[in-house]
């Protein structure tokens, strides 16, 4: 349950002011992929490390490269970022820049995407990724006062049988994640693809999320829910075709995990000022605000609610509370958690509204 919102409005924090709160408030990030982190700079870096041979001659060579046109053209340049990932330093490395960030932002909670199949098909062992992943997770939350956890996803365009030997695999370090998700080219690989794999990990006890309505239509939402039994919608932006969907997600209280600038940079909108987040919290869905994989799309969590704030004008104070708000309905944490970090946000705005 989240803690009751406080019987004020925040309109009179004015607009000048948004900036300071939307960058100091607390808040949860809930869809990061943490490939999708991988900087530049740090690219190269590894690369150098592992001696592996990379296709530009330079950061900034590889940096102009980041021009999408959807996203097969990102997930190709992704998963050639995220060869330089070979040993468990490397990955223990990766995360805990973001964990850094992360932190620095006010993000006080986070569950982060890791895509095992983009490693272990390159030999990589599991324990190699996992370890690393964790070990850098356990250290932010001692050092950095983070909560973070790990959500393991399945690449769409393998098969269900590859998906469910890397459920298989990874059960070793089972207490090590929380969920599975699913993630990757989402057109022509609908959900009801991997209802076993699914269905199996809801007989382990694990969250289920799933990419649906990036690219995909809404239809693949709908699955989602129903033959994936996800507990929340990734992206779901394409949910507003379909107004009964919009109806059930919001009469079910369905948390999507939104992105903004990913779909600005994949072309789903062709301006923010576009894009349907308007749509989606004046309809009451539990949205929230998220940076996808913020190291190719131009920003961390908090450039996605700064871009927001400054070209959607119906957003004002009350969004911001609302959307930091649903970060933590829709975060899977403990009741009390999430009542703490509602009760620091409601401070944080009742103080801003003095
Ligand atoms: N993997 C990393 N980022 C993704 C995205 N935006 N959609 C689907 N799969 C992804
Ligand atoms: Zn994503």
């Amino acid at each position: 349950m989240t803690a009751a919102l406080p019987a004020i409005a925040f309109d009179r924090i004015g607009r000048d002011r948004l900036p300071a709160l939307l960058r100091t408030m607390p808040k949860a990030e809930l869809h990061i992929h943490i490939e999708g982190s991988l900087e530049p700079e740090l690219i190269f870096k590894l690369a150098q490390r592992n001696g592996v041979a990379l296709s530009y001659p330079s950061v900034e060579a590889l940096r102009a490269a980041y021009a999408f046109t959807d996203l097969q053209s990102f997930l190709d340049i992704y998963y050639a970022g995220a060869s330089v990932l070979l040993k468990e330093q490397d990955f223990f490395d990766m995360a805990w820049a973001y964990l850094e960030k992360a932190a620095a932002e006010n993000v006080v909670h986070t569950e982060i995407f890791f895509d095992p199949q983009t490693h272990t098909a390159r030999g990589v062992p599991m324990q190699t990724v996992i370890l690393g992943l964790h070990h850098a997770c356990q250290r932010a939350h001692q050092e950095l006062g983070i909560s973070a956890k790990l959500i393991l996803c399945f690449l769409r365009h393998l098969s269900e049988e590859d998906a469910l030997a890397t459920l298989e695999a990874a059960l070793p370090w089972r207490s090590y994640f929380i969920g599975v998700g699913l993630d990757s080219s989402e057109r022509g690989h609908p959900p009801e693809k991997f209802a076993r794999v699914f269905a199996r990990a809801a007989e382990l006890g694990l969250h289920r999320v799933a990419h649906a309505g990036e690219e995909g239509p809404p239809p693949y939402v709908a699955g989602a829910l129903d033959v994936l039994k996800v507990e929340r919608i990734d992206h779901g932006v394409r949910s507003v075709e379909d107004p009964a969907l919009m109806d059930r997600l919001a009469a079910e209280r369905i948390p999507l995990t939104v992105c903004p600038l990913s779909n600005l940079k994949l072309c789903g909108v062709k301006d923010l000022a576009d894009h349907q987040l308007p749509q989606l919290l004046s309809h009451g869905l539990v949205a929230m605000l998220n940076s996808d994989d913020p190291a190719y799309f131009g920003g961390y969590l908090n450039a996605n609610y700064l871009a927001c704030f400054e070209a959607m004008p119906s957003l004002g104070a009350n969004e911001a509370y609302v959307l930091a708000r649903n970060s933590f309905e829709a975060s899977f944490v403990s009741a009390d958690q999430r009542a703490g970090w509602s009760a620091r946000l409601n401070e944080a705005f009742v103080a801003a509204a003095a």
